[in-house]
């Protein structure tokens, strides 16, 4: 079957991430759309240092991809409101279907433009429009369907929490890391955007509607920047054991809804003040399945270009596959399934902590050490307690590093037979999923 085409609308941070991704993974999206996704046109005055678009053609006009009749698909990611927005209903009206990652043309102009799409029959999808690589909308769209949802709250400005966690660790001032998180394709063209709550904002009516049923209404949604925040109540926070973060909340009540972003204390031991750096994290409550957590990247060349191809993949699908099967049950196409092995447990890779049961001799360290070194297996920490009074045993207990589970059970089998070991070695895996 022929590739969808694709047209792609700036070539930026997230622009240059979607070209790669596509291009890097090009055989195993294809696997999972039915079909291929080519680029078949970029619009963009500046070239991407950061991607190679070999011999795809390039425009410096944006609606030379719009009025493309061979373009299928338009990725929008020029961002801001007006000429996006044109850009939009100009590609809907020409009958494309449209992918973006423009969170502000979503929150203020999105009934207009979901109006113009079903009067069209095409698809916008804008799962990078919030949280970046988090597929959040859907989850909450489609994952927490039969659920009333009771309220959500997000970390979702990657720049905003990225300054408090440079703030707050490394005591820098707020200017040098809004500096770091610019030149690291964080911000928004306008920082303020971030730093005063916009962003946020933008994100949370996007949510907020999704969530709760309601039209789009970022006019209404109240918004408190982290501009006036200073080291002195982020060190008392942590004092009163909290930490403060730059939070978007949505909850339903009786009276209405409450659409809020605003620093805020959240104690220290919660997940979600755990959350540091460019990191978002998005709590949903559901009232059948509780309170869920999504986490991950907020923003970034191919966080959020994770989310633009994900659009991609399923506009495609919806363009190639049998209606009633469109998204594959085991997510790749039932032809397309790979026969790459599942290993067996002694051929999967883990770091190890061990405890051994010794008797209090002379050299028995020793002896534990050169089993492991002769069998390559690196010693990442070591700790021989005092013997326990009744049976004069000592524990010897260590963690190694990454190593294939086969040499573990040489190790062990080898331990076990010491005059020296007594007991069973206690062996339990170590994952540092860093
Ligand atoms: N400026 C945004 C952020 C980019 O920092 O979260 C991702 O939407």
């Amino acid at each position: 079957m022929k590739p969808v085409k694709v047209g792609i609308c700036g070539l930026g941070t997230v622009g240059g991430g979607t070209f790669n991704v596509l291009k890097r993974n090009a055989e195993e999206i294809a696997r999972r759309a039915g079909r291929g996704i080519e680029v078949a046109q970029i619009a963009t005055r500046h070239p991407n240092a950061k991607c190679d678009t070999g011999a795809t053609p390039i425009t410096a006009d944006i609606f030379d991809v719009v009025n493309n009749p061979e373009i299928d698909i338009v990725v929008e990611l020029i961002g801001g409101y007006t000429l996006a927005k044109e850009l939009v209903l100009k590609a809907i009206e020409n009958g494309k279907h449209v992918v973006t990652a423009n969170k502000a043309l979503i929150a203020v102009h999105g009934n207009e433009i979901f109006a113009k799409a079903r009067e069209k029959g095409v698809i916008v999808a804008f799962e990078a429009s919030v949280a970046g690589g988090i597929p959040v909308i859907k989850a909450i769209r489609e994952g927490l369907a039969g659920n009333r949802i009771n309220w959500l709250a997000g970390i979702i400005n990657g720049t905003g929490n990225f300054i408090l966690t440079e703030m707050r660790e490394k005591g820098r001032t707020f200017e040098e890391v809004l500096k770091e998180a610019q030149e690291l394709g964080y911000a928004e063209a306008d920082p303020t955007f971030d730093v005063e709550g916009i962003d946020a904002a933008h994100k949370l009516t996007i949510l907020a509607s999704i969530a709760f049923g309601i039209p789009l209404q970022f006019d209404k949604a109240y918004t408190e920047g982290i501009a006036r925040l200073t080291t002195t109540d982020v060190n008392y926070a942590e004092a009163l054991g909290y930490r403060i973060k730059h939070l978007g909340v949505a909850r339903r009540t009786d009276a209405g809804i409450e659409l809020r972003v605003h620093p805020t204390l959240i104690p220290a031991d919660r997940l979600i003040a755990n959350v540091n750096g460019v990191m978002n994290a998005v709590m949903v409550n559901g009232d059948a399945v509780g309170s869920t957590l999504y986490y991950g990247a907020g923003a970034g060349m191919e966080p959020t270009a994770s989310a633009v191809v994900a659009d991609l993949v399923d506009v495609t699908r919806a363009l190639t596959t049998d209606p009633n099967n469109r998204v594959p049950h085991l997510a790749f196409q039932p032809d397309s399934l790979s026969d790459h092995p599942i290993l067996p447990i002694s051929a999967c890779e883990s770091a190890y902590y061990l405890r051994i049961q010794a008797k209090d001799h002379p050299g028995v360290l020793a002896q534990v050490a050169s089993i492991l070194s002769e069998r390559g297996i690196n010693i990442e920490s070591i700790m021989q307690k005092e013997a326990e009074e009744q049976d004069g045993l000592v524990p010897v207990i260590l963690v190694t590093h990454r190593v294939v589970e086969q040499r573990i059970d040489d190790s062990i089998a080898a331990l076990e037979k010491l005059d020296d070991v007594v007991d069973k070695v206690v062996r339990i895996r170590v994952e540092q999923l860093n």
